[in-house]
């Protein structure tokens, strides 16, 4: 067994597709409960039921001072950088929003901006499909979701990208500066304007049965343009690719559509797109066999628990005919993701798609970038073209 010492150099924000699965691999069978010097010092979790139990308590392992390693000035993100009581109320702002009935509702319009995107990339023959659908989809979503506009949105990717490169020098207040004002210009747009949408009802929220303040109202809305569209672009990035380069999964899924929403399971479960987020220890903590002092940043990695093979034998293969139950891409325990369904829906809907168009192949090699943020890992490029369909196929 190694000890925590052995990955002091260990550095989750220069993690890349190809290196990433190995390292937590070494790191998850001879020193689960690592440490590292970097970033000012953390530990890393990466044993499955290592990183469970500390989602689960956050009495323990606490958010307030933010889930981000390094976190300079704090836990500033609502409801993430947050523990009940207060989370609590938070978080209510977010779930009304994003109810499964409210998801069901949504779902003919998840369907129009599916087939429209996914049309027009068929029509072109193919090309880079981060670009043309897995960027441009979840934005979509955030207009009909919040009442963004799409002026706004389409500033999203670019300036979430820049905060990312931003945290490790400065607060996350000040990476997000451009983002706040974007923010703060919606707030004033749907305040002097007669529109009626998600944005307009957070206006008048309550908090603790108190109006919620300007400066709650900008957080939430930030959280809002942030959490939900890098996330699901990677995750869609991932479905495609797994699909692009195996032939058979397509026709499989073609022929068993039931399978679908299994396989986007897997694929959340392997891809991990938010690969891991931090805590902070409230007391001394005894996990994993080993003892964390009162004080300590601690990494969950999601990442690594959702390919410990003691929970999932085989863990790198996208396996059909397994549970990915209880997998941790989104989380675990009060935090666990409020936008999950919409997410698995515009996932499931997009497979269900490309399954009625020919057959899909990588044309070149997709490029794969470092963790964001220490946090998100997904594809930068995704070159695919479509089968030809020879005369007498039914595709
Ligand atoms: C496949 C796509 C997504 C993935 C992989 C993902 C992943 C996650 C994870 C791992 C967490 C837990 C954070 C923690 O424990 O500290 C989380 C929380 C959160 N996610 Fe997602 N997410 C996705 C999509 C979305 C979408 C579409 C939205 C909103 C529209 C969203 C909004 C949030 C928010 C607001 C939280 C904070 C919840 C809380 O602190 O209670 N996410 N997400």
């Amino acid at each position: 067994m190694a000890s925590p010492g052995d990955f002091t150099d260990f550095d989750h924000h220069s993690n890349t597709y190809e290196n990433v699965w190995s390292r937590y691999e070494k790191m998850r069978d001879t020193c689960p409960v690592a440490h590292s010097d970097q970033h000012g010092g953390f530990w890393v979790l990466t044993r499955y039921d290592d990183v469970k139990k500390a989602a689960r308590d956050t009495e323990a392992f606490s958010s307030a001072q933010g889930v981000r390693v390094p976190n300079i000035g704090g836990g500033q993100s609502i409801p993430l950088d947050t523990d009940p009581p207060v989370h609590t109320e938070y978080r209510r702002l977010f779930t009304q929003a994003l109810t499964p009935d409210r998801v069901r509702e949504l779902r003919p319009f998840l369907r129009g901006c599916v087939d429209e995107l996914v049309d027009a990339f068929f029509a072109q023959g193919g090309g880079d499909a981060i670009a043309d659908i897995a960027v441009l989809l979840p934005l979509r979503v955030l207009t009909e979701v919040i009442g963004f506009s799409e002026q706004t949105v389409a500033q999203l990717p670019a300036l979430t990208t820049a905060s990312w490169t931003k945290i490790a020098t400065m607060s996350l207040h000040e990476a997000r500066a451009e983002i706040r004002n974007l923010v703060e210009a919606e707030i004033e747009r749907h305040r002097s304007g007669d529109v009626v949408d998600e944005l307009s009802r957070l206006l008048d929220a309550e908090v603790d049965g108190r109006p919620i303040e300007h400066d709650e109202l900008v957080r939430v809305l930030q959280s809002f343009a942030t959490a939900g569209h890098e996330t699901t672009t990677n995750a869609l990035g991932g479905v495609i690719h797994t699909l692009a380069a195996d032939p058979a999964l397509q026709d499989l899924l073609r022929a068993e559509p039931e399978l679908i929403p299994g396989f986007v399971e897997e694929c959340l479960r392997v891809r991990s797109p938010a690969q891991q987020l931090g805590r902070v220890t409230t007391c001394e903590v005894e996990i994993g066999g080993r003892t964390i002092p009162e004080g300590e940043r601690v990494l969950l990695s999601f990442a690594a628990a959702n390919h410990d093979s003691s929970r999932f034998a085989e863990p790198d293969r996208v396996d059909l005919g397994r549970s990915a139950r209880g997998h941790l891409a989104f989380g675990w325990g009060v935090h666990q993701c409020v936008g999950a369904a919409l997410a698995r829906q515009e996932l499931v809907l997009l497979v269900e798609k490309l399954c009625a168009l020919p057959r899909i192949g990588l044309a070149a090699t997709p490029e794969s970038g470092t963790t964001q943020g220490g946090i998100h890992l997904g594809l930068r490029t995704l070159p695919i073209e479509f089968e030809p369909v020879s005369a007498g196929t039914d595709r």
